[in-house]
């Protein structure tokens, strides 16, 4: 049976140059599709909220959706590292709605740690989230629920200036207790210095290869996500292309009548029908 990585792991991996390969995951079946292939870690993304939701950004996305999502990949993926993704203002509004937030995610889905967008100034949520006792990730660079203050969903630290915030960012992050960090959307050469500058593990999306790790979103890499793709995906598969081939293929048998076929159906016990047949014209004939 596969081991589940701890927090420890993830340390020694970044030390020894092990990289930490993990995906987003919604559900109970993609979460046993990606134990199943050995992933090391999921994430139970708020993109749930454009992916599964059809929302436009993550901003709509609430805590009891997060939760019962977060439930059903714990299900699907028992054996590996599940981290929950607080979502837009679970966390924002004060220290004590942040802890009780993110304790919801431990309590109720039996995650394994939880993730916050925000460098310094989510660090009081992120210092107590982790004196309650639990394991936070860190997120900068592009941050998806203040895209609006971003400018939309594009690139962070381009320029010297907003690189060298990222770079406070991630070592207040770090001081504040994070275990971990996620960084998007930043350019290789901004992500390779606030990895070199970390001690603790720092993993990218569209940060470029030099990183403790990468995660991409599951519905990009298996082609399922239409509305767009950014930049740094790169598809391993066409699933709307089988999935939409394979709905196909059935209505066609449907209304063809080629489906189902008699190995689809139950049997009758042997000597069951004519006795069937006969009370049936017993009844008819009686009325
Ligand atoms: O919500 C999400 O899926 C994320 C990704 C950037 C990994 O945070």
């Amino acid at each position: 049976m596969k081991k589940k990585l701890s927090r420890l792991d993830f340390i020694n991996m970044k030390q020894s140059g092990e990289k930490v390969a993990w995906v987003t995951a919604y559900d109970y079946w993609t979460a046993q599709f990606a134990e199943a292939a050995g992933m090391d870690m999921l994430l139970v993304g708020d993109s749930l909220g454009m992916c599964i939701y059809g929302y436009e950004g993550t901003v709509p996305v609430t805590m009891d959706q997060c939760i019962y999502h977060s439930e059903a990949v714990r299900r699907g993926a028992p054996n590996t590292f599940v981290i929950g993704d607080m979502p837009f203002l679970s966390y924002q509004v004060n220290n004590d709605e942040a802890v009780r937030n993110a304790g919801r995610f431990f309590k109720e889905a039996g995650v394994d740690a939880i993730k916050l967008e925000g460098g310094q100034r989510v660090c009081p949520q992120i210092r107590a989230i982790a004196n309650a006792g639990m394991l936070v990730m860190g997120h900068i660079g592009l941050t998806p629920q203040s895209s609006g203050q971003l400018g939309g969903f594009k690139a962070q630290g381009r320029t010297a200036e907003i690189a060298v915030e990222l770079v406070e960012d991630a070592l207040a992050v770090q001081d504040a207790g994070a275990f971990a960090l996620l960084v998007e959307a930043v350019p290789p050469e901004v992500c390779k210095i606030i990895r070199d500058r970390l001690t603790i593990p720092v993993y990218g999306i569209g940060a470029g290869v030099d990183t403790d790790g990468q995660v991409l979103i599951v519905s990009d890499l298996l082609g399922v996500f239409q509305a767009f793709t950014p930049k740094f995906v790169k598809k391993y598969a066409n699933l709307a292309e089988v999935t939409i081939n394979a709905l196909q293929a059935y209505v066609d048998d449907v209304r063809s009548g080629r489906f189902p076929e008699p190995k689809h159906c139950y049997t009758m016990i042997e000597g069951e029908l004519p006795k069937l047949k006969e009370e049936l014209s017993k009844r008819l004939e009686s009325k």
